[in-house]
């Protein structure tokens, strides 16, 4: 089999700044108790007219851009959301449109937060076993559309923004060199949004209930996430035939400070090595991995033969792990 790998990366971020001043207004919370709780001191939010694909557009010309390929290059386009501009058809199938990807695939791919680095799990198989040679992976989100902004303890969470890959064929041994994926459904209801499926179709009552908007159960969450980190982490590690000190930069989901700190902690690894922006964007969901490896990229973070490890987790529960070799 072939290698796989990154070759072009991209991000949207929209205009609007909410600072957590602005949210005082909205709900008894304060900057303190925010910054404190979660190291987010302001959030991203789209216009009323920006939905997730618009913000995933962006961000995937950027990256085909960055890759050197063209609309026709394309084989596969894969949309990790959870906010999708609507729950049929994909919005995979959007973007493929105004892309004008004429040759290519597309579907969504649902889950949760950790759906961007599932979505570079399928591409690798896909690019790796020859099925594909050039495959898009977006992560895009509009969080802010689906928050009850009467509820704090999630509407200080979240915000919008979108990222994106290329994974193009590469040298065995570069590019992805493990990955690891797992779920555990019996904690659903602990991220969910009950209304608008088939379960609970949209009515007056599912509205008036607030069940068309996210909920979370943020304690057991933490705990979940303090627990997995440091085992996905060690786990994509193991699987590469690495050992943790041979990462030289960790991207961990941006979901709340004090998550990362405790698995920097847990892992025995300095919390320089672990690449943070929730204070700028809040948890993006399956935008929040890309868009700090993009950053982390441009801030020349990371470079050619060095190695990381991204790591997501989320409702599903999920959670999802990878060493990758940068080559570009
Ligand atoms: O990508 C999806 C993954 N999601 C996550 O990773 C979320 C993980 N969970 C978390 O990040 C944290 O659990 C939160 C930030 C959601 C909450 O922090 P916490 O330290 O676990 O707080 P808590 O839920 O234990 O609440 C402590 C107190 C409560 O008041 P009482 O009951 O002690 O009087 C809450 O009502 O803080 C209160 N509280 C707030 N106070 C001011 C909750 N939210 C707020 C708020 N402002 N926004």
């Amino acid at each position: 089999m072939r290698g796989s790998t990154i070759a072009g990366i991209g991000h949207y971020v929209p205009e609007r700044v909410m600072k957590n001043a602005e949210l005082e207004q909205y709900v008894d919370t304060t900057d303190e108790w925010i910054v404190t709780r979660t190291g987010i001191r302001e959030r991203r939010i789209a216009a009323p007219e920006q939905a997730s694909s618009d913000l995933g557009l962006e961000a995937a010309k950027e990256a085909m851009a960055h890759a050197g390929v063209t609309p026709d290059d394309i084989d596969l386009i894969i949309v990790g959301t959870a906010t999708p501009d609507m729950l049929f058809p994909a919005t995979a199938c959007i973007l493929q449109d105004r892309l004008g990807a004429r040759k290519a695939g597309a579907f969504d791919l649902s889950a949760a937060c950790s759906s961007w680095v599932y979505g570079i799990a399928v591409a690798h198989g896909y690019v790796s076993s020859g099925l594909a040679n050039t495959v898009l992976v977006v992560g895009a989100e509009t969080l802010s559309k689906i928050t009850n902004w009467k509820d704090r303890g999630t509407c200080v969470l979240f915000g919008d923004s979108a990222g994106a890959a290329v994974i193009r064929p590469c040298d065995p041994g570069q590019g992805f060199l493990s990955f690891y994926l797992g779920a555990d459904g019996a904690g659903g209801p602990l991220i969910i949004l009950p209304a608008g499926g088939s379960r609970l179709p949209a009515s007056y009552e599912t509205i008036e209930r607030g069940q068309h908007y996210l909920q979370m159960n943020g304690r057991e969450v933490y705990k979940f996430a303090v627990r997995m980190i440091p085992r996905a982490i060690q786990e994509a590690v193991d699987r590469a035939g690495l050992g943790i000190a041979d990462v030289d930069l960790f991207i961990p989901h941006q979901a709340n400070i004090r998550i990362i700190d405790a698995a920097a902690e847990r892992l025995g690894q300095p919390r320089e090595k672990f690449y943070v922006n929730v204070d700028r964007y809040g948890n993006t969901s399956s935008a929040s991995v890309p868009v700090a490896l993009y950053e982390a990229v441009k801030a020349g973070r990371l470079h050619r033969g060095d190695v990381t490890v991204l790591l997501a987790f989320g409702g599903g529960l999920t959670w999802a792990s990878c060493a990758l070799r940068w080559t570009k």
